[in-house]
């Protein structure tokens, strides 16, 4: 049986000491932490700032879990693809959004995207009062009941170690293709491998405020086993079909990051509003956040609008031929005209518009 668990308590000032002593050297802050989600699983949120140093999580678990390597000579290592980065308008111009199938296949795509966010909801123990209207679930992110901090990072971590992998085995598939069958690619590698270290980027950040505990990283490396298996298999068979299925799966992550920032606005999510709440430094380097835009809200915006982009992008791919046409978001057009912006195009582009 799931069961999310949330208790939060006070450290006595001897856990707090040893606490602060184990982390100190790594992270430079204190912590905020509390145990929840499926059963076995341990949530860790982690605060800078130093009035405060409570947890239930076993000091043993308070600690960065991915350091940076420190090594004799190299100073940093920056990221491979810079962010492009996104204007406050394109941010908040994105929209929770559905592109109704139109083949057979789409519908089963759809179908079978909606079972994979019902074993989501399921997984993340989300309770019947914290769910949306049924009829609409991928546009209507009105529920009875907020979900909570631990609650939203669980399902965030699901999100996120699933969306890495299509955009890699696309990229993987073509790369091979290409020099396999000794033809260019048209500029598709490239946007695709960049979809999955966008992904990795998001999962990275949230590893940064949380740990899971057995149960979750058990249940990440079984869906990643099956996931990347059979999106191997269906881009050999109909890459189309599977540009659509990550599209949709892209609209449920918009929907997902758009419920969690109306959830902040209404205040019903305080440790993320709390001043002390500090973003992952690594966060603030990938999307160069700005002094002053650096809130848990601002990183969701970024996080909901890198969303957006794959949903469009892969809606518009989908609508391409796989075969001859050119990645029209890397294209230079005749016109002079800049490419298109898919953050924007839920439904992404026709091949009409693009071509
Ligand atoms: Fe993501
Ligand atoms: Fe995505």
């Amino acid at each position: 049986m799931l069961s999310v668990r949330v208790q939060p308590k006070l450290c006595t000032p001897n856990q707090a000491l040893q606490l602060s002593k184990a982390i100190a050297p790594l992270l430079h802050n204190s912590s905020l932490g509390y145990s929840a989600g499926p059963k076995g699983t341990t949530v860790c949120i982690q605060q800078r700032g130093n009035s405060r140093a409570f947890s239930t999580t076993p000091d043993r678990k308070l600690r960065d879990f991915f350091p940076v390597k420190e090594t004799e000579h190299i100073r940093q290592t920056p990221p491979a693809w810079p962010h492009h980065g996104y204007t406050e308008q394109e941010m908040l111009a994105v929209v929770p959004d559905h592109r109704p199938p139109q083949t057979i296949g789409e519908r089963v795509a759809w179908k079978f995207m909606r079972f994979c966010r019902w074993g989501m909801d399921f997984t993340t123990g989300m309770q019947k009062e914290q769910k949306v209207d049924k009829a609409n679930p991928t546009t209507s992110i009105t529920a009875i009941k907020p979900l909570t901090e631990a609650q939203w990072l669980i399902r965030f971590l699901f999100l996120e170690s699933i969306a890495g992998v299509p955009g890699m085995v696309a990229g993987m598939l073509r790369h091979l293709q290409s020099i396999r069958r000794l033809k260019r690619d048209n500029g598709w590698i490239e946007t695709l491998i960049e979809e999955s270290y966008n992904e990795r980027m998001h999962l990275l950040t949230f590893m940064k405020m949380c740990e899971p505990g057995w149960f979750m990283k058990s249940f990440i490396v079984i869906a990643q086993g099956v996931y990347f298996n059979s999106m191997f298999l269906f881009y050999l068979i109909s890459p189309k079909l599977t540009h659509r299925f990550v599209g949709y799966l892209e609209e449920e992550a918009v929907h997902t990051y758009t419920m969690c920032i109306k959830q902040i606005d209404e205040g019903q999510l305080p440790k993320w509003t709390d001043p002390n709440f500090k973003i992952p430094e690594i966060a603030v380097k990938y999307w160069q956040m700005p002094e002053g835009k650096r809130s848990m809200r601002d990183l969701i915006m970024y996080i909901r609008a890198d969303e957006a982009c794959h949903r469009g992008v892969n809606h518009t791919l989908s609508n391409l031929n796989p075969k001859e046409d050119p990645n029209p978001f890397v294209s230079e057009y005749k016109s002079g005209q800049e490419p298109p912006r898919p953050a924007l195009r839920p439904q992404g582009y026709e091949r009409a518009e693009v071509m």
